[in-house]
């Protein structure tokens, strides 16, 4: 059995985590649960978000699965999902983005991978209140984090037989710190002469994406680009209820949803699993469980394809239990 952290979260969370700990024990995936809770409930008993036992607890485990933890706006504890990445030096966040058969969207050729660098630029939390009516916040970009995360996405498109990997900037505002990024993807890109390398900037991309998200490969960002612009490739799929994440570094990884702790629909049986089943395929075979990870994977996308028990928000009227249970069912016969 592998030991992997159990991360439940709140809001959808804790329902998300119990559907697919349920598929994955109808799989039989040899996994054992290192149950960690984290966020505003742990505050009461504990005093911080993001006891140390939770870090502790991935890096003996060395890999994580993560539900969304709320971050309160504007005010409160910095986020533990930031606070997170950055104390294990988690520095790429993989989120791939594909249609999937049977859910409908806009588009139907959109397959497309998001690195984005995870512990830097305005996530540092490096923010001061100068007087009452203005703040700043400082924009951290390091040539030691821009050059491995470019590394990380010409590794990726290497051994995935992708073709194009594009850098994603505002380097003809942020001439600095978003030029350093540039300078260090560019020096990458020519170490790796068999992947075409482009560059872009984040509004345009934005554009483009909505017009012609087939033109798009491997995209490369700095942290906050990568943030919104995972959300947007969200939407051209289908929605945040399907959009798989990692977060990948040295020593240990945590594969979690992109999507948040959506409280609108908390405790009210809608939510949507996929993206965080998604990402607990990648963890199987992250963790050598590649055979499960099919089955799993394949059940998945018969029950999407079936559509008789998708949840509201992609097009259905069935609830997180009986899609978990229809999956579970398509276990038997994938
Ligand atoms: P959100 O991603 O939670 O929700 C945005 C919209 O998408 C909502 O209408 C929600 O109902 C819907 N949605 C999201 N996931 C869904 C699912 N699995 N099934 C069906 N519908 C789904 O974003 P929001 O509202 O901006 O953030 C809520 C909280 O989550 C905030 O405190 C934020 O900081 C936190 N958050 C946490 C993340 C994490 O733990 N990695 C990532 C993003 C946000």
């Amino acid at each position: 059995m592998r030991k992997v952290t159990l991360i439940p979260g709140d809001g959808i969370g804790p329902e998300i985590t119990k559907s697919v700990t349920d598929i994955l024990k109808a799989a039989k995936a040899e996994i054992e649960w290192d149950i960690q809770t984290a966020g505003s409930d742990v505050i009461k008993t504990e005093g911080v978000p993001l006891p140390k036992r939770v870090t502790d607890s991935i890096k003996r485990n060395k890999v994580a699965l993560k539900a969304p933890v709320t971050t309160p706006i504007g005010k409160g504890f910095r986020s533990v999902n930031v606070e997170l990445r950055k104390s294990l030096d988690l520095y790429a966040n993989l989120r791939p983005c594909k249609n999937i058969k049977g859910i409908k969207s806009r588009y139907d050729n959109v397959d497309i991978i998001i690195v984005r660098e995870n512990t830097e630029d305005l996530y540092a939390g490096i923010e001061r209140q100068i007087d009452k009516d203005s703040a700043e916040s400082i924009k951290i970009i390091t040539r030691k984090a821009s050059t491995r995360i470019a590394e990380f996405a010409f590794e990726y498109a290497v051994k995935n037989n992708r073709k194009c990997v594009t850098a994603v900037s505002k380097a003809n505002i942020c001439k600095l710190t978003d030029g350093l990024f540039l300078e260090c993807t560019r020096e990458t890109a020519a170490k790796y002469p068999q992947i075409e390398y482009k560059e872009i900037l984040v509004d345009n991309l934005c554009m483009q994406l909505v017009q012609n998200p087939e033109n798009f490969d491997v995209l490369v960002l700095p942290n906050l680009y990568g943030d919104i612009v995972s959300d947007l490739c969200a939407g051209l799929i289908g929605g945040l209820g399907i959009a798989q994440g990692a977060n990948i570094g040295l020593e240990a990884a945590v594969f979690e949803p992109v999507h948040g702790s959506a409280p609108d629909i908390k405790g009210q049986n809608k939510a949507n699993p996929t993206a965080m089943l998604l990402s607990a395929i990648e963890m199987l075979k992250y963790t050598d469980q590649k055979e499960t990870a099919k089955k799993v994977e394949n059940a998945l996308l018969k029950t999407i394809e079936q559509g008789k028990f998708l949840t509201p928000d992609i097009g259905g009227n069935s609830t997180t239990e009986k899609y978990t249970k229809a999956i579970i069912a398509n276990l038997q016969s994938v």
